[in-house]
C-alpha cells in the first residue's frame, strides 16, 4: 500500500515529465509555477501528488522525484476521448470560457467524467493519512470534493478552479449542473482567480440548491463551505533570475539579430487555444501593416503557439484558422528571407521563452477570456530593467493586477490596433515606469504568496 500523507494534491496532470536519457527513461519534474509553489510543504508533509502520467492504460507504480509521492493514476483511450477532450476540454472549458466556442454536451461524456472523478477521489481517499489536507485542482475534477468526503469525512478539502467561472445564466446551460455544483461544495474552501468568480459560485448555491449564504459563506448540509479570490502568480524571483542570467540576455541579443534587428519585436506566446485570441491579434498586425501604420522589416511579430488539445474540433479549426492568416499576412507582407510573422507551433523551454521575452519590445496578451494568464506576468518579471510594454486584454484575470499595461477590450479591432500602435511608440522612460510599479506588485504577489493565502484560509497551519 502506498504511504500515507498528511498534504495531498490532486491535479489532472502529474508534475513530471517522462524523457528519455542515455540510462533510459526516467521521470523529471516539469517545470511549473505549481509545484515550485508547492514543493516546500509537499516535503515537508511527505506530500503525495495524484494525477494522470499522460499517456493510456497502466499508470506507473507511484514513486517518489525530490522529496515528493508521484501517484499516477490511468485513463483508457477511451477515457481520454470522453473524459478529458470530450466533457473536460469540449463541453466545460469553453461554457467557463463564456462560450466563446460552443460547448458540447453528451452523456456518454459526463457518465466517463464521473467515473474517472471517482477513481481520482479513491486514490486519495486510499493515500490521505487520518485528517489529511488534500487540495484538489482544476475543471477537470470538480466532482472530487464531493466523492472524497463521502469517502473521507475526517478530511480537510480545497478546490481551486485555474479558470474561470461563469455567470448563472451560463452555468445553467450544463445538464448535470447540479452535480457539478454539489462536486465542488464537498470542499471546505472553494478558491477562484476573480472575486467575480467567487460571487457567480455563491448566488449560484442559492439559485441552483436554495442554500443560504452571508458573504462569502455557503451553509450546506450543516456544514459553511467557503469560497474566496486567490489571484494565482508565476514564482517571480526565478523568473527575474532566469531573465537576467548573462546567457539568456546574450541569447535574447542573439534573437533580434535572427530577426533582422527591427526596430519593434510585437511578441505572442499561448497555447493555441481559441480562448487566446491569437486571430484578433494577427487581424491587427495586418491591418496596421496595410494601413501604413506599421512596416516590416521595421516591425515583425513572432507567435508562439505551442500544441494543445491537438484531437478537439475546436482546436483543429483554430490551428486552420491561424495559419491561413499568418499565410496572408506573411504573402501579402513578407519579402524574401524577411517574413512578417515569424509562427512557431511548438514547445519552447523555459530559458527560451525567457530570451524571447527580454527581446520583445510589446508582448500582447489578447484572450477573449482567460483565469488568469501567466504569460502575462512572466512577460513583466522578465524585464527587469529594458522596458518593454504589454497589451492586456481587460478579459485576462491578470487585467485585475497589472493596470499598467496597455489594456484593451479584444472584441474591438480598432482598439486593440489604437492601444497596440500606443504600446510600439511608448517612450522608453515611460515603460519603465509602467514596469516597475506592475514588477513591485508580482514582487509580492507571486505563486508561493498564493499558495499560502489558500492554505492558511484552508485552516492549514504555517501553510507553504
Ligand atoms: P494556460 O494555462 O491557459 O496555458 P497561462 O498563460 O496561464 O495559460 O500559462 C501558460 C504557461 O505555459 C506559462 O507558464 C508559459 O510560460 C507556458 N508556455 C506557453 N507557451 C509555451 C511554449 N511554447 N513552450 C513552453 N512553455 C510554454
Ligand atoms: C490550463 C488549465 C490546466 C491545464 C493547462 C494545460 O492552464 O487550467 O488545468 O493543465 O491549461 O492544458 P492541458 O489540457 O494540456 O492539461
Amino acid at each position: 500500500m502506498a504511504e500515507r500523507s498528511s498534504f495531498v494534491v490532486v491535479a489532472n496532470r502529474l508534475p513530471v515529465d517522462e524523457v528519455t536519457t542515455p540510462e533510459g527513461r526516467q521521470w523529471r519534474p516539469s517545470p511549473g509555477g505549481l509545484v515550485t509553489a508547492l514543493h516546500p510543504v509537499l516535503v515537508r508533509e511527505r506530500g503525495t501528488w495524484i494525477g494522470w502520467a499522460g499517456g493510456t492504460g497502466d499508470a506507473p507504480e507511484p514513486f517518489e522525484l525530490e522529496g515528493i509521492n508521484i501517484h499516477p493514476v490511468p485513463l483508457s483511450a477511451q477515457e481520454l476521448e470522453r473524459y478529458y477532450e470530450g466533457q473536460s476540454n469540449a463541453t466545460i472549458w469553453p461554457l467557463y470560457h463564456d462560450a466563446v466556442e460552443t460547448p458540447a454536451y453528451k452523456r456518454s461524456w459526463r457518465e466517463t467524467y464521473r467515473a474517472v472523478n471517482q477513481r481520482f477521489a479513491e486514490a486519495a481517499a486510499e493515500v490521505a493519512a487520518e485528517g489529511a489536507v488534500v487540495w484538489v485542482q482544476d475543471y477537470q475534477l470538480q466532482l472530487v470534493p464531493a466523492m472524497l468526503r463521502e469517502l473521507r469525512p475526517d478530511l480537510k478539502i480545497g478546490f481551486f478552479l485555474h479558470i474561470p467561472f461563469p455567470p448563472i445564466e451560463l452555468f445553467m446551460q450544463m445538464p448535470f449542473r447540479t452535480e457539478i455544483l454539489r462536486g465542488l461544495l464537498g470542499a471546505d474552501l472553494v478558491g477562484f482567480q476573480q472575486r467575480l468568480a467567487a460571487q457567480n459560485f455563491v448566488r449560484l448555491a442559492r439559485h441552483l440548491l436554495g442554500l443560504r449564504y452571508e458573504g462569502q459563506m455557503i451553509q450546506v448540509d450543516g456544514r459553511q463551505v467557503k469560497a474566496g479570490a486567490f489571484p494565482i502568480s508565476i514564482d517571480t524571483a526565478q523568473m527575474e533570475q532566469l531573465a537576467a542570467d548573462p546567457a539568456i540576455q546574450a541569447r535574447a541579443k542573439e534573437i533580434r539579430g535572427e530577426l533582422g534587428n527591427p526596430k519593434t519585436i510585437i511578441l505572442g506566446v499561448d497555447r493555441l487555444d481559441y480562448t487566446k485570441g491569437i486571430e484578433l491579434r494577427l487581424k491587427a498586425f495586418r491591418e496596421l501593416l496595410a494601413d501604413g501604420k506599421l512596416t516590416v522589416p521595421d516591425a515583425v511579430m513572432v507567435q508562439v503557439a505551442t500544441p494543445s488539445r491537438e484531437r478537439v474540433e475546436h482546436y483543429q479549426a483554430l490551428r486552420v484558422k491561424v495559419e491561413r492568416e499568418v499565410g496572408r499576412i506573411n504573402g501579402e507582407f513578407g519579402r524574401v528571407g524577411v517574413p512578417a510573422v515569424h509562427y512557431l507551433h511548438q514547445s519552447y523551454s523555459r530559458s527560451e521563452l525567457a530570451a524571447l521575452y527580454s527581446a520583445a519590445d510589446v508582448m500582447m496578451v489578447t484572450p477573449l477570456r482567460d483565469g488568469m494568464n501567466l504569460v502575462a506576468k512572466e512577460y513583466v518579471a522578465s524585464r527587469a530593467d529594458t522596458g518593454g510594454a504589454l497589451v492586456l486584454s481587460e478579459f485576462a484575470g491578470a487585467a485585475t493586477e497589472l493596470r499598467q499595461a496597455f489594456l484593451c477590450n479584444p472584441h474591438d479591432p480598432e482598439g486593440v490596433k489604437e492601444v497596440l500602435l500606443r504600446a510600439v511608440n511608448i517612450e522608453p522612460a515611460e515603460a519603465r515606469r509602467r514596469m516597475r510599479v506592475m514588477q513591485r506588485h508580482l514582487r509580492t504577489h507571486d505563486v508561493e504568496h498564493w499558495a499560502r493565502s489558500f492554505l492558511n484560509e484552508l485552516g492549514v497551519p504555517e501553510a507553504a
